[in-house]
């Protein structure tokens, strides 16, 4: 295994910053690659953090952790994460552990976000602490 924990963003992340930051905070995701990469040296980690729109990229990325030997994957799938059957199967398939990411906390917001795909087949979700819960995410990943 590789001391690499990849970083997957889904749609929309790449406005950070500006995108309802009521919401979501004021970091970008450069931002918090920076904050991921700072606290993962002192971890003996490398960070690899990638961000897309399109499904079908975060599916090929999963699958490239797994073939890559990964330690664990970030998965923040954005909107993706309360539609994608096609996330589900991705993530039931590798034996990377994958862990649930989000900046707000779905479950105090609309009834359309009550629902995950990724949380039912993740190891595990981080939820609701705005960039800190990247942070918590790594932590998790450097002990499991
Ligand atoms: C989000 C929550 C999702 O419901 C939303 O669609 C996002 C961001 C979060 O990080 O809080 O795009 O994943």
């Amino acid at each position: 295994m590789v001391n690499t924990v990849f970083v997957l963003n889904g749609p929309n992340l790449n406005l950070l910053g500006t995108r309802e930051p009521e919401i979501y905070g004021h970091d970008t995701l450069d931002d918090i690659a920076g904050q991921l990469e700072d606290r993962a040296r002192e971890l003996d980690l490398t960070i690899d953090m990638r961000q897309s729109n399109h499904e079908g990229h975060l599916v090929d990325w999963l699958h490239e952790a797994q073939a890559y030997d990964a330690r664990a994957v970030l998965l923040n799938a954005g909107a993706f994460t309360h539609t994608s059957i096609a996330l589900y199967d991705a993530i039931k398939a590798v034996k990377t552990p994958v862990i649930e990411v989000h900046l707000s906390n779905p479950h105090v917001r609309e009834d359309f976000r009550h629902v995950s795909y990724v949380g039912r087949a993740a190891r595990g979700t981080i939820a609701g602490f705005g960039a800190l819960s990247y942070l918590l995410a790594l932590e998790a990943a450097a002990r499991i």
